[in-house]
């Protein structure tokens, strides 16, 4: 009994060490607060554009992460005129609202009106996670087994653009719910969002911070709880965007509402 209790007691040690070693290699947050959102836009734009352009510079490609959500949608629309080599990116999404393709409601379908139907893209670098009606049917499991699958043969993303919501969902992953405890998968099927649709594939907090920088954009009154939860340094149980962090950058991109309850 003794030695069952000592050797939990040591691999627990062992595990709370290997996570603060993990955590040590993350970047703490930062902030930075526009006055309005369409500023907010229209400077995230620019700073992506920069921060990819100087990835294609060092690597020749470059990676990002694309989000849901009005902040991420006006980002994106603003990053059209961008002077970006379009065909050495590949394009991920952090999470998806799990329907037919096409449908409006999907992230993919919103990013494509936004962005991705106004640049020369490599159709074959846009890699969108499955719809509903897609070669897994309606298997959300299925589907993110198969974006885990794809993902296991990149290590990192360049940028990870996330939106935050009210409660402090972020990606798919909501308070308290499977998604936010899941510590082993990459990509997990989300059920009973309480936003709709109830059902959605995500990535995870893990895999989220595996990016080399996480950009977390937000706008409007309603956020600013959430917001300075998180940057107070809320649980990520409580408030699952304090768990998204990148490795060598975490940026909050916040208008004057949002940062306004700090
Ligand atoms: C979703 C949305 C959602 C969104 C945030 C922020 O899948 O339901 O993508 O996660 O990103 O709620 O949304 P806003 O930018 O519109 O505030």
């Amino acid at each position: 009994m003794f030695e069952r209790g000592t050797r939990e007691a040591v691999t627990s040690r062992t595990t709370r060490k290997a996570r603060r070693v993990k955590r040590m290699s993350e970047a703490t947050p930062t902030t930075v607060t526009y006055d309005t959102a369409d500023e907010l836009a229209s400077a995230t734009a620019d700073r992506l554009a920069a921060a990819l352009a100087s990835a294609q510079a060092a690597r020749g490609t470059a990676s990002v992460v694309l989000t849901g959500g009005r902040t991420g949608g006006a980002v994106l629309a603003a990053l059209r005129s961008a002077a970006l080599d379009w065909s050495s990116l590949d394009i991920y999404w952090g999470d998806e609202r799990f329907l037919p393709a096409g449908d409006p409601e999907r992230n993919e379908t919103q990013a494509r009106a936004a962005l991705l139907d106004h640049v020369p893209v490599a159709p074959a670098r846009v890699h969108a996670m499955a719809p509903s009606d897609g070669e897994f049917g309606d298997d959300p499991d299925a589907a993110a087994e198969a974006y885990a699958v794809l993902l296991k043969d990149v290590p990192t993303f360049d940028v990870c653009l996330l939106g935050v919501g009210e409660e402090g969902h972020t990606a798919s992953i909501f308070p308290h719910s499977p998604a936010v405890l899941e510590s082993a998968r990459t990509v997990v099927a989300v059920r009973d969002c309480p936003k709709p649709p109830p059902t959605r594939v995500s990535l995870t907090l893990p895999r989220i911070r595996t990016a080399a920088a996480v950009w977390l954009m937000t706008t409007g009154a309603a956020k600013a709880d959430a917001v300075a939860a998180a940057l107070a340094g809320a649980a990520e149980q409580d408030i699952p965007a304090a768990g998204a962090r990148g490795q060598r950058e975490t940026l909050w991109i916040l208008d004057r509402s949002a940062a306004s309850a700090r």
